[in-house]
């Protein structure tokens, strides 16, 4: 089976040894501090490395008092759920959108409204005329490599966005954990730089860039949001969010780890990118459309319409391939005839091999 649904890196690309070695180097000196309960907020050191870090990717300066430690996106997401909503309010998210947030918005009974997206990401035409009916309790929008349709947010719609969120008061909830993996050009500025002119709260997580197992990442947001969240009951009673984990990936930044495998994962994925999209331009009929994506890890086809790719997904398994169905993806039962490949996991042979018998299922129809 080559499952192209897999949406994480090859067990190749997890960093074995630079992780072992961080964990030594924090390990090495006689510090217990990493073994008790943690800051609220998050380590200050590994915040202030992190700011580095980001620094560099965002290319200007972040203020380690904006950044929050998390174990990774889908927790703060839910922790934002906790935090800045209750059962039964709405919220605005993206059509398509991340399909397990959705569960985490599921198990808030949060009432999903869905809005547009086109080449150029969430159509803030159609945001502005949903909130002259309603007030949601949040926006969450994926800006850049979108998950699935890895499209970015035009500068312009960038900045009405923010201009919304600020006139109508609105939380922008800014899920960019696919925003540092740029493969053909630099990635366009992230929704956290107007988190201060913005109720913006931006997530990051290593998931993406390092490894999901250390259940690690951030939210960054003006300090006051920031102070909000750090009064809460979670983090009052347990502390900050994995002190431990955080003082190793703080060698990793520090060593200089962090920036050597990051720049291995987006030499391999932008190969990887590039294969899967030269093979479904050249295998796949020419009514399977889809959009060369600049970063992150998905390709979204769109077949012709009548297309049900979910009665197409036990075709394909049945051949010993999978995908996504799009209509995982959406909040009204709608893109039945898209499906999302991921070209994160597979290297050349199998995504070959997996684009080829796909093709043959694909081509019948
Ligand atoms: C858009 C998006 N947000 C969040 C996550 C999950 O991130 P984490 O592992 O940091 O919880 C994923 C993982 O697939 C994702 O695609």
């Amino acid at each position: 089976m080559i499952d192209l649904a897999i949406g994480q890196p090859s067990p190749w690309l997890l960093p074995v040894e630079a992780m072992a070695k961080a964990a030594a180097h924090c390990t090495g000196h006689p510090d217990c501090v990493l073994l008790a309960y943690g800051a609220e907020q998050g380590d200050g050191h590994f915040r202030v490395a992190l700011s580095k870090f980001l620094g560099k990717i965002y290319v200007q300066p972040i203020d380690a008092a904006q950044l929050l430690v998390t174990n990774g996106a889908s927790q703060a997401i839910d922790l934002i759920c906790t935090l800045f909503s209750k059962a039964g309010d709405t919220i605005f998210v993206e059509e398509p959108t991340y399909f397990l947030a959705r569960k985490i918005f599921a198990d808030h009974q949060l009432k999903p409204v869905s809005l547009p997206m086109d080449a150029d990401g969430l159509i803030v035409e159609a945001l502005e005329e949903e909130l002259k009916r309603t007030r949601p309790a949040f926006l969450y929008t994926i800006p850049t490599y979108h998950n699935p349709t890895s499209v970015c947010l035009s500068a312009s719609r960038r900045e009405k966005l923010v201009e919304l969120s600020r006139r109508y008061d609105i939380m922008v909830v800014a899920d960019e954990v696919y925003h540092p993996l740029s493969y053909t050009s630099a990635p366009p500025p992230p929704l956290a730089v107007s988190c201060v002119s913005a109720k913006v709260i931006s997530l990051g997580s290593f998931s993406k860039i390092l490894a999901p197992g250390l259940r690690l990442g951030w939210l960054q947001a003006a300090p006051a949001l920031v102070e909000r969240i750090v009064q809460c009951g979670l983090l009052d009673s347990g502390g900050g969010l994995n002190p431990f984990t955080s003082g190793v990936v703080r060698s990793a930044m520090e060593l200089g780890l962090m920036d050597e495998n990051l720049t291995l994962l987006k030499e391999t994925y932008s190969r990887r990118m590039q294969t899967m999209g030269a093979a479904l331009r050249s295998r796949l009929p020419a009514s399977a459309r889809f959009i060369d994506p600049a970063g992150g890890f998905f390709i979204w086809l769109s077949l012709p319409e009548g297309t049900d790719t979910l009665d197409l997904l036990a075709k394909a398994k049945s051949r010993n391939v999978e995908f996504m169905p799009g209509s995982k993806f959406s909040s009204r039962q709608g893109l039945k005839n898209c499906l999302r490949l991921s070209f994160a996991y597979y290297d050349t042979p199998e995504l070959l091999e997996g684009v080829e018998r796909l093709a043959a299922v694909v081509g019948k129809g």
